[in-house]
């Protein structure tokens, strides 16, 4: 799938966005392995803390149904009600919630202003030196070799 493609399927997710509070709607589509996509908005809540980012909606839906491999989420956000004007990075949280998931060598993130607009990122770009499941594996291994 093109990028800009997965850029409108973000463009149509962000309509679903709940966004009392912040008023700042943000849609994601991310791109499974077997190329189907997954569509995310963010939910706000009347206590703040319990709201949820675009992005982990989107891979909570499809880690909830048991997929696991990932190519690319494409992120746009704006002011709700309006065309999306300026980039929309992933949050911290949601940066580190890919990284449970997706390969940072190789996993891209699409920021864009439209579908002709976009910048392309990998997210080992966007999380440098990023804590991952493979880093608790190897302490694992670590502990094993030194009991040996
Ligand atoms: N938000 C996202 O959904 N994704 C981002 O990449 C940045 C921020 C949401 C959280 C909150 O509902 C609103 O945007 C304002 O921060």
């Amino acid at each position: 799938m093109e990028d800009s493609e997965l850029v409108r399927e973000a463009i149509v997710a962000r309509e679903g966005a709940y966004v009392p509070y912040s008023h700042f709607s943000v849609g994601a589509a991310l791109l499974d392995a077997d190329g189907r996509v997954w569509h995310g908005c963010n939910i706000e809540n009347a206590a703040y803390s319990p709201g949820n980012c675009a992005e982990r909606t989107a891979i909570f839906k499809a880690v909830s149904e048991g997929v696991r491999g990932f190519v690319a989420i494409a992120v746009v956000g704006g002011a709700e009600g309006r065309p999306i004007s300026d980039w929309c990075a992933p949050c911290g949280v949601c940066r580190q919630v890919l990284r449970e998931f997706c390969d940072p060598g190789s996993f891209r993130v699409v920021l864009a202003r439209s579908p002709q607009d976009m910048r392309g990122y990998l997210l080992k770009e966007l999380l440098p030196m990023g804590f991952g499941p493979e880093d608790l594996r190897r302490a694992d291994d670590n502990g094993e070799a030194d009991a040996q």
